[in-house]
């Protein structure tokens, strides 16, 4: 039998197979059960060992030079056909992305680089800390001893169990720990932020277990309440972008800080929302906190590791969020984090609307 020219007309046809389905029928036709040289392979047996010995090897040489060249021609035509739709598969980066949906920035990264733009400006920088924190940070270096009532106020999130130190571990209940580890790692003098994640068990329309603050520290020598008071002026008037913003400063107490100051702003309600400015005490006007600030605690000044004596600082505490509904209209805090896409398409910011004092740190999108 002439294997060759059998093997020479199928390895010609195999070559000639322009496409994989082709392919695939060619190797039914040789090497499937009932192909034709599967049929070979079956003669073998009835075939007398003498002549068994010379057919064998041929037919069995025959096969392999069959698949090889099946499996050779399929390797050809799969790169062929992968070429192919990578050429006409290309992404034109020219094009412009689809315009829905499509991703904004969340108001409260937005604020976060306002709040963080306007204190740059006035020579702040940005410090952080970690959210999982010991109670000695949270609370004891900011005078807060283990007995103190305002512990109890904090609706603290605790762990199970204790560091290696022995301390307490917890979810920062504020941002105030940063002004400790600050202060700590780069002694005086000190002019921060420490903008951040903050939790406490706490949940309806105005409180998230989660939400955001902004801490404000400044450590240096003759620091006094009016330097205070100008700060906190500058950077409500930068941040809303009004120059008749008015502040009231009331009396009030934090452990931490020695006056202790909350800051009230004055604003009207106009079309059910309310717009920061004027005197709370002019007609159809009302005041609204925003924030709670003091001169450091001497205590505290000391637990961070430097003299009371030669330094003096003020502090204050922000909440973000607040600040976010104030500023752009939001009334409910909770929406701010159910991810709902169309509250952020409606409340969020375009990716290219980066805040800066010259372009304005106040323009929504
Ligand atoms: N840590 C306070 C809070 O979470 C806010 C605060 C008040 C921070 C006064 C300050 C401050 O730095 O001076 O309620």
């Amino acid at each position: 039998m002439d294997h060759a020219a059998t093997g020479q007309e199928a390895l010609a046809r195999i070559a000639g197979a322009d496409d994989l389905d082709t392919l695939e029928a060619l190797r039914v036709e040789f090497l499937g059960k009932q192909g034709s040289i599967s049929g070979l392979l079956k003669t073998l047996g009835k075939l007398d060992p003498e002549e068994r010995k010379v057919e064998g090897p041929k037919i069995h040489a025959l096969r392999e030079s069959v698949s090889e060249a099946l499996a050779v021609r399929k390797d050809t035509l799969e790169t062929a056909a992968l070429d192919a739709r990578l050429a006409a598969e290309t992404i034109d980066l020219s094009l412009p992305a689809p315009s829905t949906p499509r991703g904004a920035v969340h108001p409260v990264s937005q604020v976060m680089d306002e709040l963080a733009e306007v204190f740059a400006d006035l020579g702040f920088a940005v410090a952080t800390g970690p959210e999982i924190e010991d109670d000695w940070h949270n609370f004891t270096a900011l005078n807060m001893p283990e007995s103190h009532p305002a512990r109890a106020m904090h609706d603290t999130f605790y762990f199970p169990d204790r560091n290696d130190d022995g301390r307490e571990m917890l979810l920062r209940t504020h941002t105030s720990p940063v002004q400790i580890r600050s202060m700590i790692q780069q002694g005086a003098p000190i002019r921060i932020i420490a903008p951040g994640r903050v939790y406490r068990s706490d949940s309806d329309a105005t409180h998230t277990p989660m939400f955001h603050q902004i801490e404000g520290l400044v450590i240096d020598k003759g620091i006094h309440l009016g330097h205070l008071k100008w700060t906190l002026e500058a950077f409500l008037k930068a941040f809303f972008e009004r120059d008749d913003i008015v502040l009231r400063l009331r009396p009030s107490y934090f452990p931490f800080t020695e006056p202790s100051i909350e800051v009230d702003v004055g604003y009207s309600s106009q079309g059910g929302r309310r717009v920061v400015g004027g005197s709370g005490d002019a007609p159809g006007h009302a005041w609204m906190e925003v924030l709670g600030s003091g001169m450091v605690n001497r205590r505290v000044i000391a637990a961070g590791g430097i003299d009371p004596d030669e330094w003096q600082g003020f502090a204050f505490g922000i909440g973000v969020d607040r600040l976010a509904m104030l500023k752009y209209g939001m009334d409910d805090l909770r929406a701010f984090f159910d991810g709902d896409v169309r509250w952020l398409s409606h409340y969020g910011f375009s990716a290219l609307d980066v805040p800066t004092l010259s372009g304005g740190v106040g323009t929504p999108a």
